[in-house]
């Protein structure tokens, strides 16, 4: 009696496993749908983006002279023109996936903003902080909100992680990383870094003391001082280069000797520089540059999307710091944990880039990343040569000039136009081709990669790493990061400052 009294149960239990299963298999599918969905959204996202330049918007004020103000990358019409770029580009998205209410209200902001740059050229005077500022920050508010639809598959993931949550990471592992899937959520930002961004630059705009703070710094001869140690970052995620910034600092043995030249995109700079302005960090320097201040740029900024572009500002770093003869270059997804600053004096033998190897015990050399069925790779590059990771590279500046590699970068650019030579925009394999013969292995403690895909990497290696490096899909500030390595990363984060912002 007993024993049947159990066994009715059985089924029923075995009956709702398979629904766990079934709703598992329901949400990997919603999610793979919503991939296809964002996929086609960037698609439509991207030429917006690309088309609209600032003589187009000049061009749409002919009646107007504003020229000189759009063109200036401090004033605020300028400012507010970079806003209203990607508003309108929200509005395509908005109107042909008929939300038309977010249209309406996209719209209307754009066009007090266009009568705003319309009343300042009648009157012949500039637009004023207190007349942008709101404006700006509403205008804000709806790209956030756009950008809080766009990139609900981030919330996707999230949801899928907490159903695979009793699964092994390395289930989880394999999941976020089959195929597009992590791919396109790593591009993504999470919700809360935008609302950092948002709510640091509505800080920037009510607080005449950061500005004020900012144009003392600009001058300071510590930017340009060759006896310092000099670091570049390139990337508009607040948090991550706030982590490679205090990570760095909170590892240094004398922190007042670092200064940090951080480069970001029109729309984050201003985030960026009120959080760098009102953290204390050991008494290094932050320097932040938006893109817009290098003309010199412009070419490839009609060419790349943001996110490229600052991703390829590593080939121009000669121009960026003119003056400086030795830099460390860090990626925004890496954790400094020794002091880097032995870096410096270590002996590149002449050569011009510093990096660790990656075909020690892998097969990663140059026949994998381009295409040496190509005449013009085969007769140049031995395809057994060892490949190099970017991430943490030291630089030697003088002697990247003199052997002029932003020359050779562009020239294997061009060779790569039809993309026969290497496929997608990386930077890798026009890396690899532009420092061919002038790169000195580093140990590679200094160096260890994986975090963001490799869920077996050695503890001792990760313990004792100048540098480790979350390169792969699971980014530490996604919520899909490899749980054993995110508190590497998270305990460079206050909490309490994030909290502040209520984000
Ligand atoms: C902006 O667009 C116009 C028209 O498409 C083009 O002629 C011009 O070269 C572009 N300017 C920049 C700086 O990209
Ligand atoms: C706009 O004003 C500047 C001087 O501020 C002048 O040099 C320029 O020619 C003017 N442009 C037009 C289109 O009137
Ligand atoms: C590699 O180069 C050869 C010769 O230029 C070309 O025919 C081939 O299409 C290229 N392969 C790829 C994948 O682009
Ligand atoms: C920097 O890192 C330290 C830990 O070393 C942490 O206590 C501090 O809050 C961090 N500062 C910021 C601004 O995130
Ligand atoms: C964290 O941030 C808060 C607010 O800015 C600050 O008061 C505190 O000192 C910071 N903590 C550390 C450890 O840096």
């Amino acid at each position: 009696m007993r024993r049947r009294a159990v066994d009715p149960r059985r089924p029923s239990r075995r009956r709702f496993v398979g629904w766990i299963w079934f709703l598992l298999v329901v949400s990997a599918v919603g999610g793979l749908t919503l991939v296809a969905v964002r996929r086609h959204q960037v698609e439509k996202l991207e030429p917006p983006f690309r088309e609209v330049n600032a003589t187009e918007i000049t061009a749409q004020y002919q009646d107007f002279n504003l020229t000189d103000e759009l063109l200036s990358s401090t004033s605020f019409a300028r400012q507010l023109a970079d806003q209203m770029t990607l508003a309108k580009a929200y509005l395509v998205i908005a109107k042909e996936h008929h939300n038309l209410k977010f249209a309406w209200d996209l719209s209307s902001q754009i066009r007090n903003s266009q009568r705003l740059l319309a009343q300042a050229a009648v009157r012949g005077k500039p637009v004023t902080q207190d007349e942008a500022g709101p404006m700006i920050t509403s205008l804000s508010q709806l790209i956030y909100k756009a950008q809080d639809i766009h990139y609900d598959l981030a919330t996707a993931i999230t949801t899928l992680k907490v159903h695979a949550q009793a699964m092994e990471d390395r289930l989880t592992a394999a999941m976020v990383q089959s195929a597009e899937f992590g791919r396109l959520a790593a591009q993504g930002l999470p919700r809360s870094i935008h609302c950092l961004t948002i709510k640091l630059t509505e800080d920037w705009f009510g607080d005449p003391k950061l500005q004020k703070l900012e144009e003392d710094q600009k001058n300071s001869p510590r930017l340009v001082d060759n006896s310092l140690y000099h670091f570049c970052i390139f990337s508009d995620n607040v948090l991550a280069a706030s982590v490679v910034v205090n990570s760095t600092v909170s590892n240094a043995d004398h922190p007042r000797q670092l200064v940090f030249h951080v480069v970001t995109s029109p729309v984050s700079f201003r985030a960026m520089k009120a959080w760098f302005l009102t953290s204390s960090f050991g008494g290094s320097t932050v320097e932040v540059l938006s893109t817009e201040e290098f003309p010199w740029l412009r070419k490839l900024r009609r060419d790349m999307d943001m996110a490229s572009l600052l991703s390829h500002l590593r080939f121009y770093l000669p121009e960026i710091a003119p003056s400086l003869e030795k830099v460390v270059f860090l990626e925004d997804d890496v954790v400094v944990q020794k002091d880097l600053t032995a870096l410096f004096i270590l002996d590149l033998h002449g050569n011009v880039n510093g990096a660790v190897e990656t075909c020690l015990e892998a097969f990663h050399r140059y026949h994998k990343y381009v295409n040496f069925s190509s005449p013009i790779i085969s007769s140049e590059f031995d395809p057994e040569a060892c490949g190099w990771a970017f991430g943490m590279n030291v630089f030697d500046l003088m002697a990247w000039k003199k052997a002029d590699l932003t020359a050779r970068y562009h020239h294997w650019l061009r060779q790569n136009s039809g993309g026969y030579l290497w496929t997608g925009g990386g930077t890798l394999p026009p890396g690899l081709l532009t420092f061919y013969g002038s790169t000195e292995p580093l140990d590679r403690r200094w160096h260890v990669l994986g975090l963001g895909f490799d869920p077996e990497i050695d503890g001792r290696l990760i313990e004792t790493a100048a540098v480790i490096h979350f390169n792969g899909n699971m980014k530490p500030w996604l919520g899909s990061a490899i749980t054993r390595y995110l508190p590497l990363w998270e305990r460079y984060v206050n909490h309490t400052r994030l909290h502040l912002h209520g984000c």
